[in-house]
C-alpha cells in the first residue's frame, strides 16, 4: 500500500492509552508512515484526553473525534481500526469496522464468549479484512525466550511437564469481603468471566505458544475474596467475577501441567512458571517469565543473559527481523519494560501496510479464548472438558447466559 495508513482508535479507556504510547514510541523512531486520523469514545473527554496527547507527537494532522462508531466509520475514510473496548462490545465493534471495509485489531479476549470471537472470525473470512488480536505478553523477549527453550530439543530434551503459579493479594481488606466499584470487567455479561478470561487469556496464549493445542481441562474458577458492590441502596451485591483459577491441562502432545493464578491469597505472594523436559528445566519467577533461566540435570544453571544470547545465537536474521524489527528495536538485548506493546501495534499497522497477516489473527485470539473458557466450563460443569468440546462451541452452561443476552 503506498498510501499513508489512516488509523483510528475506538475505546479511549486504559489499555487503550498503552497502544497510543505504541503509536507515540513508533512514530519518535522516525517510522511516519501512519496517521491517527479520528479517535472515538461515549466518554467524550476521553476521546478529548486522547486528542491531546496525540497532537504532542502528530501536530501535523488533526483528529476528529466521534462519540458513535457508527458515525466515525459513516465519516471517515479509514484503512484500520484499533479497538481496547469492554469485553462484551469486540464482536460489535469489530464487525461493524469489517463490514465497512476496515481492519481492525482487538483487544484480547477476542470476544465475550465463543460464539461472540466465532463472529468476528466468520465476518473476516467474508469481507477478506484483517482481524487482529491484540496479544502483548508472547511478544516480550522473555516468553519468547522459554518457547524457544521449551521447543529446543538439544537442550530441553522432550518436554515433560510444566507448573505455573501466581498468587497474590489481597492487602489491607477485611478478610471475610472485600469492596469493588462496580465496572464493567466485574459483571459476567459485560466481562465474560472475570479475571479467568480478561487477564488470564494472556497466560492460556503463552501455554498454547509453547505447547500447541490442549486435549483436556479440569478446573475450579471461583471469586474467594467475596468481594461485593454497594447497590442504590448501599446494600451488599456479591459480585460474579472470578478471580481464582486452579487447572490441570493435558495437551494434545501429552504434556501435562498445573496452572493456577489468583488474587485471592492472602500473606504469602508467590509466583512462578517452569518447564521439565528430559534434560532439565526452564524457571523463571514472576507472574510471567521475563528473565527465564535453565537448569540443567546436572544442576548447574545456565543464567538468563547466557540464555537470551543463545537464543538470539539461534535467530536467523530474517526471523530476528520479523520478531524483533531493527527499526523499530536495534539492539534487542537490552529490551527490557513494555516493548509488547509497541511490537503489537507495528505489527497491525504492517499487516494492514502489507496485506500480509498479523502474528496473531482471530482464530490465534479464539485459540488462547477457548482455554480460559475451558476453565470456566469445566467449572461450571464440575467435570473435567475436552478443550474441543469447548472451541467449537458444543459446550458453552458458563456462556449461555451471555450468548442469549447478545442474541449470540
Ligand atoms: N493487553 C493487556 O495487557 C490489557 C490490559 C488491560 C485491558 N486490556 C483489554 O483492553 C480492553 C479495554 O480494557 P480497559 O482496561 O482499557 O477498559 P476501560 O474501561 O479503561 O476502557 C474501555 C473504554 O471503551 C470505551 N467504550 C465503551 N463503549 C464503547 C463503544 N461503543 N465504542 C468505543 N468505545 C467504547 C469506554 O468509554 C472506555 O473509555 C479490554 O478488552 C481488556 O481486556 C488489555
Amino acid at each position: 500500500m503506498a498510501e499513508r495508513i489512516r488509523l483510528a482508535m475506538a475505546g479511549c479507556g486504559g489499555m487503550a492509552g498503552a497502544h497510543l504510547s505504541g503509536y507515540q514510541d513508533i512514530k519518535k523512531r522516525g517510522l511516519d508512515f501512519f496517521d491517527i486520523v479520528s479517535v472515538c469514545d461515549p466518554v467524550l473527554e476521553r476521546a478529548e484526553g486522547f486528542a491531546k496527547r496525540i497532537a504532542e507527537f502528530q501536530p501535523d494532522r488533526k483528529v476528529t473525534l466521534y462519540a458513535s462508531l457508527d458515525e466515525m466509520l459513516d465519516e471517515e475514510d479509514l484503512h484500520c481500526v484499533d479497538t481496547s473496548s469492554p469485553h462484551h462490545l469486540h464482536h460489535v465493534i469489530a464487525c461493524a469496522c469489517m463490514e465497512a471495509g476496515v481492519d481492525v485489531m482487538v483487544e484480547k479476549p477476542l470476544g465475550v464468549t465463543i460464539r461472540a470471537a466465532r463472529k468476528m472470525i466468520e465476518t473476516a473470512g467474508r469481507t477478506g479484512q484483517i482481524l487482529a488480536t491484540a496479544e502483548q505478553v508472547r511478544r516480550w523477549i522473555g516468553p519468547r525466550v522459554v518457547q524457544w527453550a521449551v521447543a529446543n530439543e538439544a537442550m530441553s530434551g522432550r518436554s515433560r511437564m510444566f507448573f505455573a503459579q501466581s498468587s497474590r493479594g489481597p492487602e489491607g481488606m477485611p478478610v471475610e469481603a472485600e469492596e469493588k466499584n462496580k465496572v464493567w470487567r466485574h459483571e459476567k455479561l459485560k466481562g465474560g468471566g472475570g479475571a479467568v478470561i480478561d487477564g488470564m487469556v494472556h497466560y492460556a496464549d503463552f501455554l498454547i505458544y509453547c505447547y500447541g493445542e490442549p486435549e483436556t481441562v479440569s478446573a475450579t474458577c471461583g471469586q474467594l475474596n467475596r468481594s461485593y458492590t454497594l447497590d442504590e441502596n448501599g446494600q451488599r451485591q456479591p459480585m460474579d467475577w472470578p478471580e481464582t483459577l486452579i487447572s490441570h491441562i493435558r495437551f494434545k502432545s501429552g504434556v501435562a501441567g498445573t496452572w493456577t493464578w489468583t488474587g485471592a491469597a492472602p500473606g504469602k505472594a508467590i509466583s512462578f512458571t517452569i518447564h521439565y523436559g528430559d534434560l532439565g528445566s526452564v524457571y523463571a519467577e514472576g507472574n510471567y517469565p521475563m528473565k527465564p533461566e535453565f537448569h540443567q540435570r546436572d544442576k548447574t544453571c545456565i543464567s538468563h543473559e547466557e540464555l537470551l544470547e543463545q537464543y538470539l545465537a539461534s535467530l536467523s536474521e530474517e526471523k530476528l527481523a520479523a520478531l524483533f524489527p531493527p527499526e523499530l528495536y536495534p539492539e534487542p538485548r537490552e529490551l527490557t519494560g513494555d516493548h509488547g506493546v509497541p511490537l503489537e501495534v507495528y505489527d497491525f499497522l504492517c499487516a494492514v501496510r502489507d496485506r500480509r497477516r498479523p502474528e496473531l489473527d482471530g482464530m490465534d485470539g479464539l485459540i488462547a479464548q477457548a482455554l480460559s473458557e475451558a476453565c470456566l466450563e469445566s467449572s461450571e460443569l464440575g467435570r473435567s472438558v475436552s478443550y474441543d468440546e469447548v472451541l467449537s462451541g458444543e459446550v458453552r452452561a458458563y456462556q449461555h447466559e451471555i450468548d442469549e443476552a447478545y442474541g449470540l
